[in-house]
């Protein structure tokens, strides 16, 4: 028989899995199953939520927000602040110009207290900020209009704004590539500006798109140590284990090969030991997607190619990968 994931893992995090509208009812019984965390994949980013300015569209992130009550399952709010997926009329005046700083954090706290209090003590954790930090060399925060305009402060306005509006929601700022020992370090300097000037932030999430290859356990390891050294949460974010190396760009592949298979299993089976041994630390992790069926990683970063990334495969049987983590 095929134990369920959340029962596997109950004495250590939450296990989770973001969905989307067609997800969410394709994989009902799969995410009942094995699931006690939900993320919504975009239904909860800004462009969704607000798409014009005032008008807030609440109909599927509510409908997510309603299946997990009827279902006893918690949510993880995904996100507040991100270069991406935010409508342009944030960022201008309305009349082809660029919106002034108090107008940008005008409405910067208007979609939050907006977003947040709609859910308020109902969204265990908030992803407030994404992906913030440049990849880029020695410079630490990435160009975006919201940097542009609000300047380095709009990181931690964002937290305040936050934590006014759900004064009991956990408050994460999110990242990939979390595991580089460049891009780690300014993860951690970020962060613990932020602690040191007391602005309310209570973990880091890391998103940990990873692949068959990489990042190295002994980098991931090194990330779990410095972040859990703030002294805040972790949780994993948007688990997936591409079945493609780095520089294979092939698309012609119709299935994994075994060889894919058995590297990925041994991969999940390392990082979910690695994860279980920061038991207190990592409290929650959550899988981008649910079954092989559908992923973000289709099509992307090459077009035109399938991914099998997750732990349940086309027809939503437990794969190799599956059996390893809760071995
Ligand atoms: C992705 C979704 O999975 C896609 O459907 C969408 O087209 C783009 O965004 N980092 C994040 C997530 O924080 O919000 C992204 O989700 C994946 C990378």
């Amino acid at each position: 028989s095929i134990p369920k994931l959340r029962e596997v893992f109950k004495n250590h995090f939450l296990i989770g899995a973001a969905v989307n509208p067609i997800t969410l009812k394709r994989e009902e019984e799969l995410i009942k199953f094995h699931f006690n965390s939900l993320t919504a994949e975009n239904e909860m980013k800004f462009e969704r939520l607000q798409p014009e300015e005032g008008k807030f569209t609440f109909q599927h992130a509510d409908e997510l927000m309603d299946f997990a009550a009827a279902n006893g399952l918690k949510v993880r709010g995904h996100t507040l602040v991100w270069h991406n997926q935010t409508p342009r009329w944030v960022f201008e005046d309305g009349r082809g110009g660029q919106a002034d700083r108090d107008t940008l954090f005008a409405r910067m706290k208007a979609h939050i207290d907006t977003v947040v209090g709609r859910y308020k003590g109902l969204i265990y954790a908030w992803d407030v900020v994404n992906e913030a930090i440049s990849d880029k060399g020695e410079e630490l925060l990435r160009p975006s209009p919201w940097l542009e305009i609000g300047g380095e402060e709009f990181i931690a306005r964002a937290f305040q704004y936050a934590h006014e509006a759900d004064p009991d929601a956990l408050l994460f700022y999110n990242d990939y590539n979390e595991s580089d020992p460049v891009k780690r370090e300014k993860i951690y300097t970020l962060v613990k500006s932020l602690l040191d000037r007391d602005v309310p932030i209570h973990g880091v999430g890391l998103q940990a798109h990873w692949n068959i290859e990489s990042p190295s356990l002994d980098d991931i390891r090194a990330a779990i140590e410095r972040y859990a050294s703030l002294g805040l949460k972790l949780h994993i974010t948007e688990l997936d284990m591409s079945v493609f190396m780095h520089d294979d760009k092939r698309t012609d592949l119709k299935a994994p090969t075994e060889q894919m298979l058995e590297k990925q299993a041994e991969r999940y089976r390392q990082i979910f030991d690695l994860f279980k041994e920061y038991k207190g630390h990592i409290t929650s992790v959550t899988f981008w997607g649910v079954a092989d069926n559908y992923t973000w990683l289709d099509n992307f970063p090459v077009r035109g190619r399938k991914n099998w990334p997750l732990v349940f495969d086309l027809e939503g049987k437990p794969k190799q990968s599956f059996w390893e983590i809760v071995g």
